[in-house]
C-alpha cells in the first residue's frame, strides 16, 4: 500500500510508515503542491498526509481511487471537504493534544509582545535609536488583574487560560457549553460573546474555523471592544473581519493585536505591514520541535491504523 505525504515532515514519521511496510512518497518542495500535482499524486494513494494549506476539495477527493484515510498534519481541518470525504468513506484525522501547549505558549508570547511593545523596543535598539532610559518610553500594560477573554474553551483555549491565570488575569470565556474543569482550575466565568468583548482587556481566539465561526468577530462585534484591548489570533484568519480590525488598529480604537494567522494566508494585507501596534507571525502556533515531531507521528499512526484495519486514533469529530 502506498502513502503520499504532501510535504516533508519529520523523518521519524516517514521511517515509521516505511517500517510498517508502506511505500511512501513525499512531495519534497518548499511550497505547497499545486492542484494538478495533488490530483496526480493522490489519485492512487491508499493514504495521504496533508498540511493545513493543502486544499483537499470535493474535486480532488472524487478523483481519488483508493484512498481510505486523509491524515491532516494540523488540529484544524477546515482545508478538507469533510462531507466529500464522508461520502467516499474516507476517514479524516487531525492532530489534537500534541500541539496544545506549543500553541498556547505562542498565544501568550504574542500577548506579551503586544502588551509590552517588544517589537517597537527591538526596533529602537537595532536602528541605533536607543538614547537612554526615559520615564515614558514605550509604556505597556501589565497582565495582572486584567480580564482575559478566551473565545473557545477547548484544549488550546484552556491551556492559554491557565497560563494567563498564572500571570494574574481574571478569566472570562465564551463557549457553547460550560467547561467545569476550566472554571475549577482558573476561576473562569462563562459569559456571552458581547459581554466578553465589552469587558475583556485581552481577547484570545481559540475556536475552529467552520460555518458558525466564520467572521464571528465581525465589524459590529469588534466595535464592542475597549480601545485599550489587545486581540490575539492563533486560530484562523477568517474568524475575524480583518479589514475592520486593521481600521480599528489604525484609528487607535484598539491598543494592539497579535496575528499568527491571516484571512488570505499566506498573503498578508499590506495595510497591516504599516502598523506599529501589531505583532505579525507566519503561522507558528505549533512550530516547536516537540509539537511538530508528535504531530507527524500521530498523523503516521492514524494512517497505519486505518490502512491496517484498526480504528483511527484521532478521527475528526471525536
Ligand atoms: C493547526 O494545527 O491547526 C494550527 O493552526 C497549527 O499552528
Amino acid at each position: 500500500m502506498n502513502v503520499f505525504i504532501t510535504r516533508k515532515i519529520p523523518q521519524s514519521a516517514i521511517d515509521l510508515l516505511v517500517n510498517e511496510g508502506f511505500d511512501v512518497s513525499v512531495y519534497g518542495k518548499e511550497n505547497a503542491a499545486s492542484k494538478s500535482i495533488l490530483m496526480k499524486q493522490t489519485k492512487e494513494a491508499d493514504g495521504i498526509i496533508t498540511l493545513l494549506n493543502d486544499r483537499i476539495d470535493a474535486e480532488l477527493i472524487s478523483n481519488m481511487t483508493r484512498c481510505r484515510v486523509i491524515a491532516n498534519y494540523a488540529v484544524g481541518y477546515n482545508n478538507i471537504d469533510i462531507e466529500a470525504a464522508d461520502k467516499k468513506k474516507i476517514i479524516v484525522t487531525n492532530t489534537p493534544d500534541v500541539l496544545t501547549e506549543s500553541t498556547a505558549d505562542l498565544a501568550v508570547a504574542l500577548l506579551l509582545a503586544c502588551s509590552r511593545r517588544i517589537l517597537e523596543g527591538h526596533s529602537i535598539v537595532i536602528n541605533g535609536k536607543f538614547t537612554g532610559w526615559k520615564p515614558e518610553l514605550l509604556l505597556g500594560v501589565e497582565l495582572k488583574n486584567k480580564y482575559a477573554g478566551i473565545i473557545g474553551a477547548g484544549r488550546i483555549g484552556n491551556a492559554t487560560a491557565k497560563r494567563l491565570k498564572a500571570f494574574g488575569c481574571k478569566i472570562l470565556y465564551f463557549n457553547r457549553s460550560r467547561n467545569h474543569v476550566l472554571e475549577d482550575e482558573t476561576g473562569a466565568k462563562k459569559v456571552n460573546l458581547d459581554s466578553l468583548l465589552q469587558k475583556s482587556d485581552f481577547v484570545s481566539l481559540h475556536v475552529p474555523l467552520n460555518s458558525q465561526t466564520k467572521l464571528l468577530l465581525n465589524k459590529e462585534k469588534l466595535s464592542l471592544l475597549k480601545s485599550s484591548a489587545i486581540v490575539i489570533n492563533t486560530a484562523r484568519g477568517e474568524i475575524v473581519d480583518e479589514s475592520a480590525l486593521i481600521q480599528m488598529l489604525k484609528e487607535k480604537k484598539l491598543f494592539a493585536a497579535g496575528f499568527d494567522v491571516y484571512t488570505n494566508e499566506p498573503a498578508v494585507n499590506k495595510k497591516l505591514l504599516k502598523l506599529k501596534n501589531v505583532v505579525l507571525l507566519p503561522h507558528l502556533g505549533s512550530a516547536t520541535v516537540e509539537a511538530r515531531g508528535e504531530m507527524a507521528l500521530l498523523a503516521a499512526k492514524n494512517v497505519i491504523n486505518v490502512l491496517k484495519g484498526r480504528k483511527a486514533l484521532t478521527p475528526v469529530g471525536s
